[in-house]
């Protein structure tokens, strides 16, 4: 039972049954981290658009979240049966409208705008995920895009503009793999609107544009680091090129860096599809996009541990960043406060069998249930008191063939020492509001 309409950030929305907005949801998408004062989401959004100065890019920081569909996925190409359009991967108003997923929504918007050759889009994204210490239901994304006009570089010889205005890495700040070819007849396709030459030269300035931003970001890491710990000693950085797909671009690519051991993937980026650029009123233009990831960023420049303190209005986070925007140059890193002791409980419960036709409204019979749905649950009634959720037992019964499955569900609060009395209180709602919402059978 939905609400008949939602207010969201000011504005009003009728719903329809694909609504499922939760109120924590709605109350975070007016807080435009990106663009607050001091912000450390903010902070690395400076950092990245210094590396793509205006007049040549122009900035769009304050897009509203609430989209078509149409934007988010129809005008990137989207299949109609995209797994991402599901209602367990989006937030949905209604039927027609969306929390926009990715920043990329906005980009046929501003390429038939076409004031200038590149642009940059920071805003809030929204996904419905899993819980843990890097992902949250909202994050930051910046969109990138730069476009060359056929109709206005010598020749139409789009490949000479670019290699022409192509910044070139300073080879001694990091190690970048790039084992594949720049594109594949398979794999990573050179659309049929481009000659190889175009596709090779826009991809050689789009790698290197964003090489030059992580190493903006590692030697401002490095000078935060050396701030905390003058002992400190860095490890070579290094990065590596991976083929992607994306349906808005073709070849595409992911960035992934070498973090702490791990591969970390950063970025999305690739060729502009040109039947985007057509649609858009601009069918003479070329060039590439990126979408990255700001939260990622951000924890790798100032050794940020969990995501959720981003959220926080906890003086003893904000106040760490105060005056930074002003002082680029002398950033510091994060210096975590107390780590609060965890309290984990379990709830371990029975799907419905698909053939069972109990009411109750459930949803939860073996086929259509999907994790998300505990994830949304829990996150709505524990908020940003719960570190992390993950599955710890999952088994089918023999004779009947129903389903059981256990999660763990880690309550710890950034900000205080939360009591067994105030785990329990929370535990018992989210008990009591699988079986109402999902209709399963607890165990
Ligand atoms: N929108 C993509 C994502 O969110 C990233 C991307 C942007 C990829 C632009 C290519 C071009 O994953």
């Amino acid at each position: 039972p939905s609400p008949r309409s939602v207010s969201i950030d000011g504005k009003s929305y009728d719903t329809d049954e694909w609504h499922n907005l939760t109120p924590n949801i709605i109350s975070s998408a007016s807080r435009r981290l990106h663009i607050q004062k001091d912000h450390p989401i903010s902070i690395t959004r400076t950092i990245i658009e210094s590396k793509f100065p205006a007049p040549t890019y122009r900035y769009h920081n304050t897009f509203f979240p609430v989209v078509s569909t149409y934007q988010n996925f129809d005008s990137l190409g989207f299949p109609a049966d995209h797994p991402g359009r599901s209602k367990t991967d989006t937030y949905y108003v209604n039927k027609d409208t969306v929390l926009r997923t990715h920043t990329s929504a906005h980009q046929a918007d501003v390429f038939r705008r076409n004031e200038s050759e590149g642009f940059l889009i920071s805003a809030d994204v929204y996904r419905r995920d899993a819980i843990d210490r890097s992902h949250y239901p909202i994050f930051h994304q910046m969109e990138g895009a730069r476009m060359w006009d056929r109709e206005k570089v010598p020749n139409g010889d789009i490949a000479a503009a670019v290699w022409k205005d192509l910044e070139s890495l300073p080879t001694h700040t990091m190690t970048v793999e790039d084992p594949n070819p720049p594109t594949h007849p398979e794999r990573n396709p050179l659309q049929d609107e481009h000659s190889a030459a175009e596709a090779e030269a826009i991809a050689a300035h789009l790698k290197r544009s964003l090489e030059l931003v992580v190493a903006e970001i590692f030697s401002r890491a490095k000078t935060a680091a050396i701030a905390a710990n003058p002992d400190f000693v860095d490890e070579q950085l290094k990065v590596r090129w991976v083929e992607a797909y994306f349906p808005f671009t073709s070849p595409s690519w992911e960035l992934e860096i070498f973090w702490q051991g791990d591969w970390l993937e950063v970025l999305g980026c690739g060729v502009v599809k040109q039947d985007i650029l057509t649609k858009a009123g601009v069918p003479s233009q070329l060039g590439w996009a990126f979408g990255v990831g700001l939260e990622r960023i951000a924890m790798l420049l100032f050794e940020i541990p969990d995501i959720r303190l981003f959220w926080s209005q906890d003086e003893r986070f904000l106040s760490q960043f105060k005056g930074l925007s002003d002082n680029l140059n002398n950033l510091k890193r994060f210096v975590p406060f107390s780590k609060y002791p965890a309290c984990y409980k379990d709830v371990a419960f029975w799907l419905r069998s698909s053939s069972s036709s109990a009411g109750g409204g459930g949803r939860a019979n073996a086929q259509d249930f999907h994790e998300n749905d505990v994830m949304e649950i829990v996150r709505d009634i524990g908020g940003d008191v719960v570190e992390d959720v993950t599955k710890v037992d999952e088994f089918t019964h023999p004779k009947t063939g129903r389903k059981s499955l256990c999660y763990r569900i880690n309550y710890r609060s950034l900000e205080r020492t939360l009591t067994n009395e105030e785990a329990n209180v929370f535990h018992e709602r989210v008990r009591n509001a699988l079986v109402e919402k999902l209709g399963v059978e607890l165990r």
